[in-house]
């Protein structure tokens, strides 16, 4: 492995958090009138007491970690007053929701310190789903998202086969604190592997406990920067129900699953006694000189059986988009070089480093596309669309294609290292979007590019 000035500070032992201490649910924000939600969202440093004698500040919106929920339903308008207090230009980005390029809270459309604007999103019918938000301005986007800004939102619907359901939600999110305090960063393992802590958090929480009577719906998010999640519920069953996009068509038995950085999925859990959320390890070829991962307890939960919940044969129909009439390539690459006697790395899309003034790709809205999308580096990167949500339709790994078991709409994938996807979509509106990896950092170095659509 490559080893280059690790200037680390010592860091607080990974069990000095408190644990066991009942989930907090995300806190829900907004004023409904009529069909238009609206809220005030603010980002600014806010420092909180995690230990006697350990002070953090954090960079959060409304002065939480994770910051509030948002939660409205398809056919409503969000308008959300944001004010920007943090030292830098950010932006708000609402990760998943087909809108607009200049309410996208993309690099484009920087709020300056001290400044507000209005977001207007009108989710339309079909967009209810697992959504987040978080800053995404041009370069600081992995300090800011690393020091804690970053929320939740869900799109409802009105026809819901699983409302009955009771739900919890889940933000898992990543936190590095040395024994100061201090969120640190800049080391360069960080640069070429992604930032990661030695906690991981639920909504804020070191391992918190939940109470499961019967059968209930979760939302999961991974919010972390660069963390793999590779899932398991032990002592008790769970289906996967949805992905970013919202429902599957029909549940599905789950054993392990591999939620990658920025994705989200809705299961059903049942099941009881005492149970565990497990992260296993996951090997994503990382490049710097990180300890090989250990199983984590994400979460604990009591469960108690409630009468048999038997799930709707269907939850929803998908409907394919329809013939494509254009195709995108999308290659992700790494190099490396050597300069001063340093090595770097540089994180590619299709061998260029993102440049703002430059349009990498044209499309047209309303029409149909492919986008093959290849993995020509060592490591896992998922793959993050702006603007729209994609379908898999097939997958090629050593020269296997398999087409894809189910159809669910995301606008996040994973790809291991060599493999090739083919994902169908279509952009509803003009303007230009990114496509970028989401691990932040390596969307920071230059692992982004743009789509001019019109
Ligand atoms: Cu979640 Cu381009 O971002
Ligand atoms: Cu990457």
């Amino acid at each position: 492995a490559l080893r280059i000035a690790p200037a680390d500070l010592p860091l607080l032992p990974a069990d000095a958090l408190p644990t066991g201490q009942p989930l907090l649910p995300l806190h829900r924000i907004g004023e409904r009138d009529g069909a238009v939600l609206r809220l005030a969202l603010t980002a600014a440093p806010h420092t909180v007491q995690l230990l006697p004698s350990v002070k953090t500040e954090f960079w959060s919106y409304n002065g939480s970690t994770p910051g509030p929920l948002i939660e409205a339903m398809e056919g409503d308008t969000l308008e959300i007053r944001f004010r920007n207090d943090l030292p830098q230009a950010t932006t708000v980005h609402w990760h998943g929701l087909p809108v607009p390029a200049d309410q996208d809270g993309g690099p484009h459309h920087p709020v300056a310190p001290g400044e507000e604007r209005l977001y207007r999103l009108e989710l339309p019918k079909g967009s209810a789903g697992t959504y987040w938000y978080h800053p995404h301005p041009h370069g600081d986007t992995p300090e800011q998202v690393f020091r804690g800004l970053a929320g939740a939102l869900i799109v409802r619907t009105a026809d819901d086969p699983l409302a009955a359901l009771p739900e919890q939600h889940l933000f898992i999110s990543d936190l590095r604190l040395a024994a100061d305090g201090s969120i640190p960063f800049n080391n360069v393992d960080d640069w070429m592997d992604g930032r990661e802590g030695q906690f991981v958090l639920v909504n804020g929480q070191l391992q918190p406990q939940l109470t499961v009577n019967g059968a209930q719906r979760w939302r999961i998010w991974n919010a972390c920067s660069a963390r793999y999640l590779r899932l398991k519920l032990a002592g008790a069953q769970w289906q996967l129900v949805g992905t970013d996009g919202g429902l599957l068509e029909q549940a599905r038995p789950l054993g392990e699953l591999v939620l990658a950085p920025a994705e989200r999925i809705e299961v059903v859990v049942s099941g009881s006694g005492a149970v565990r959320l497990l992260a296993l390890p996951y090997d994503r070829q990382k490049m710097g000189d990180a300890p090989p991962e250990r199983e984590r307890v994400l979460a604990r939960a009591t469960f108690s059986a409630g009468p048999r919940v038997q799930l709707p044969a269907r939850l929803r129909s998908i409907a394919d988009p329809g013939l494509a009439r254009a195709t995108k390539r999308v290659v992700f690459s790494e190099t490396m070089s050597m300069e001063n006697g340093q090595h770097s790395m540089a994180f590619l899309i299709n061998g260029k480093a993102y440049d703002m003034n430059r349009a990498d790709w044209h499309s047209k809205a309303g029409e149909v596309e492919l986008w093959e999308v290849i993995n020509d580096s060592h490591m896992d990167h998922p793959f993050h669309l702006h603007g729209t949500q994609f379908m898999v339709v097939e997958r090629k790994r050593g020269g296997k294609v398999v087409r894809e078991p189910f159809k669910a709409w995301r606008d996040t994938v994973n790809l291991r290292p060599n493999e090739r996807l083919l994902l169908k979509l279509r952009f509803p509106h003009p303007g230009m979007y990114m496509a970028h990896c989401h691990i932040i950092e390596h969307e920071a170095q230059g692992m982004m590019a743009q789509v001019q659509v019109s």
